[in-house]
């Protein structure tokens, strides 16, 4: 028997997954701040598009230094997002209506206002010291101090804090308030199993677990091998991502995961190599159920820079997206399959690039396109409504994120008089900025979006398209939405579970630079998923690509499914704008 993925059926196969960033959800108590109490309201809403979880973002006691990826306490809920009572409410409004409910795990990193940092901070005695990841200061022959080697963080500069009280540094992958905790100490991964067991015993189903392949750092802290100098962020993965211990670390969590029968996925940046992603993946190593990689996402990064102009190929995303789809099948892996979260802009915006009097059809092929590949899809809140990056007029004054500031002040720092690439910047941002994917979500035409009273002022200002349109209430009473249309595309994958959960991949006109298509097989059934990536209609001809023609058209993004049946008939067909069309062969 070979070691596809079609040998293991699980629930967690089958699920798909929504994903709330609470700030931004919905405001029940017009703090300008989205919170528990606001997404339990809207729990129907929420199972009405046939998803099976919801992923909490983390919603912990946090000085929101990086919103709530720096917690102080991990057995506390923010004040301004509710209480641990809250969430056990949430937790069972989930269950009542045959949800699960996942929990946001960050680990590798605390905030420098958890207690644990505190402690390790106050001296070197202290013994919480061994938390967290401290090193003597390097000295060149002038006697100038140097950190103990060159890795940066993710958020611009060192990655290491010098700390004045007891004269060593400490390690910060991202910003210096998240300082890196020492996994290499026991008493850390005790206590990292006792956090999950609290949330797994209140009813919790599972994790998302943060940058979980940066937890085993390799213990020498070398200097890594500078690849270009203008790219730092990238020196220092060779030393800190997928490290010695990594495994072993996964393989103890996972003991617990199995206990609970839970639902995980890693984030994991820097993995290219899918044999090392195996390891974390592959189903009966009991370790992680599914993993985040980057490849479909860094696709239009410059080359030396997140925030330098890039490009975008088809034909590229196809080949990653095909890659993973076929490493992972074959292998009794598993795929996460996203286009959005808080960490990315709108794919309506970045992936179709559609104007206006498109963007109706190009949010629903990007919904089929997903969705009905094989692994567990996931849809950032929002995305059901097609919500869409800033608006290009807001100035910097409207963006709130760390990674994108830090890169502002950078820029005005470095280069006062550069205005020509101040200005290349500020569209970048438009374009990639993770405050495109954070503003609140759109649930009416009233002032505010509805996201919270129309007198308040948000944490950060709604998308003033909710008034054209692009809100929940609207597109709830439309059958024709692009809401209506992720229901149909996740209740078609459930129907056809054989085919579009469990079987086999193949990409189809690979060449294309306009088309993404795709066939899943299960035995003798097979479907044929077509999508016209571009602006303008186009023929295309099944027979080239080896169909030979549609007994069924399960579904169709511009007609009804019997009014579409003609069009995939003939011996050419014609496909509209973004048009997608999924087809029993
Ligand atoms: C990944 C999270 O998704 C991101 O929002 C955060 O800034 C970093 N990890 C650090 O926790």
């Amino acid at each position: 028997m070979t070691r596809s993925t079609q040998n293991h059926r699980a629930w967690w196969k089958e699920s798909s997954v929504y994903q709330i960033w609470p700030a931004s959800f919905k405001d029940s108590n017009n703090d300008g701040v989205g919170d528990i109490p606001g997404i339990i309201s809207q729990l129907d809403y929420i199972k009405n598009l046939g998803v099976d979880i919801v992923w909490l973002c983390p919603s912990y006691k946090s000085p929101q230094v990086d919103m709530g990826y720096d917690i102080a306490d991990y057995y506390s809920i923010a004040d301004e997002y509710g209480t641990v009572a809250d969430v056990e409410e949430l937790i069972q409004g989930c269950h009542a209506r045959g949800m699960k409910l996942l929990m946001d795990l960050v680990v590798n990193h605390t905030s420098d206002q958890h207690e644990w940092f505190k402690q390790s901070r106050s001296s070197k005695d202290n013994e919480y010291r061994n938390w967290y990841i401290w090193k003597p200061a390097k000295y060149d022959e002038q006697g100038n101090r140097h950190p103990p080697n060159n890795w940066v963080s993710h958020f611009q500069g060192s990655a290491w804090e010098w700390d004045e009280l007891t004269g060593e540094y400490y390690l910060h992958l991202y910003a210096t308030e998240q300082p890196d905790l020492n996994w290499e100490h026991p008493p850390v991964r005790k206590a990292v199993h006792d956090i999950m067991r609290f949330w797994l015993d209140k009813g919790a189903n599972g994790f998302r677990m943060d940058v979980i392949n940066f937890i085993s750092k390799d213990q020498r802290f070398l200097d890594a091998p500078i690849k270009d100098p203008r790219t730092p962020w990238q020196w220092g993965d060779k030393w800190y991502a997928n490290g010695p211990r990594l495994h072993e670390y996964l393989q103890d969590l996972g003991k617990i995961l199995k206990e609970y029968d839970t639902f995980s996925v890693g984030e994991m940046p820097f993995v290219k190599d899918t044999n090392e992603v195996l390891k974390a993946v592959q189903y009966d190593r009991n370790e992680l159920n599914m993993i985040f990689n980057f490849e479909h996402v860094d696709i239009d990064h410059g080359v030396y820079d997140k925030f330098e102009p890039g490009s975008f190929k088809l034909t590229d995303l196809k080949g990653f997206f095909e890659r993973w789809q076929k490493f992972m099948y074959d292998n009794d892996g598993w795929n996460a399959l996203y286009w959005e979260n808080h960490d990315q802009p709108r794919s309506i915006d970045r992936f179709a690039n559609a104007k206006e009097e498109h963007r109706l059809v190009a949010s629903k092929m990007l919904a089929t396109v997903l969705a009905l590949q094989s692994g567990s899809p996931f849809v950032y809140q929002g995305q059901e409504l097609g919500m869409r990056n800033v608006p290009p007029e807001w100035g910097m004054e409207e963006y709130k994120d760390i990674d994108c500031l830090n890169h502002w002040n950078r820029m005005l720092k470095d280069r006062a008089s550069e205005t020509e690439a101040h200005a290349i910047a500020r569209q970048e941002y438009q374009k990639k900025s993770r405050d495109n994917g954070r503003t609140p979500v759109q649930w009416t035409s009233e002032p505010n979006g509805g996201f919270t009273g129309p007198d308040v002022k948000p944490w950060m200002s709604v998308n003033p398209d909710y008034a054209r349109g692009i809100n929940a209430e609207a597109e709830v009473k439309d059958p024709n939405s692009t809401y209506h249309y992720w229901a149909a595309v996740l209740g078609l994958r459930k129907k056809y579970l054989d085919i579009f959960v469990y079987g086999d991949y193949e990409l189809v006109d690979r060449d294309s630079q306009k088309v993404f298509a795709y066939t899943r097989t299960y035995e003798n059934q097979k479907a044929l998923v077509l999508a016209n990536w571009t602006e303008d209609a186009l023929e295309w001809d099944p027979a080239v690509h080896g169909v030979d023609g549609a007994r069924e058209v399960l579904l169709d993004s511009y007609d009804k499914a019997d009014a579409a049946k003609e069009r995939f008939s003939g011996a050419k067909w014609t496909l509209q704008p973004y048009e997608a069309v999924v087809l029993l062969l």
